[in-house]
């Protein structure tokens, strides 16, 4: 009779499934408290911030289907995930970009931890993968601060606020994210 042949269902092992799960909750945080953001921002009167803050929440919704599809194909299974505590005013425009900055934070953070996992335990792969999330978190950081740094060039008198409002609109991803989670 001819013995079954030995093919190995994952690539993944379980601790890194565990962490890639820890962000995908991560990512759909990040989708989430942007959506609440936007709205915010929409029901003040600041409508470009809140065109941006619609878009960026539907990128991080991409970013989470992305590590969903890894997931899953590389054996392991992608929780969708429990997505509490949102917040829902904020006191200024300002503090939203200060939470949007101190949120990119943590992300970047958390991947570069993963990151560091992957070349301990030799995941040559899912390093390789988390590549693009390295390169975006740097350009996001760098969105985030310059969003920030039109409150002190510009300064909120005034017209101050609609003038950064309008400045925020002009701003985009430099490599403007197209869903890819196929
Ligand atoms: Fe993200
Ligand atoms: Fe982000």
């Amino acid at each position: 009779m001819k013995q079954n042949l030995i093919t190995p269902k994952r690539s993944l092992n379980k601790e890194m499934e565990k962490l890639l799960n820890e962000q995908i909750v991560m990512e759909g945080k990040s989708s989430a408290s942007y959506l609440s953001m936007a709205s915010w921002c929409e029901t003040k009167g600041y409508n470009n911030s809140s065109e941006f803050l619609y878009k960026h929440s539907d990128e991080e919704r991409g970013h989470m289907l992305k590590l969903f599809k890894y997931v899953n194909q590389a054996g392991g299974h992608a929780i969708q995930p429990e997505i509490t505590e949102i917040k829902h005013t904020f006191k200024s425009l300002r503090e939203v970009f200060e939470e949007v900055l101190q949120h990119e934070i943590q992300v970047t953070k958390s991947i570069h931890d993963i990151v560091d996992r992957c070349l301990a335990s030799k995941d040559y792969t899912t390093f390789n993968f988390l590549q693009w999330y390295v390169v975006e978190q740097r350009e996001e950081e760098t969105m985030a601060r310059r969003a920030l740094e039109l409150f002190d060039i510009i300064g909120e008198d005034g017209v101050g606020l609609w003038t950064i409002d309008q400045e925020i609109g002009k701003m985009h991803n430099p490599q403007d994210f197209v869903p890819d989670h196929r």
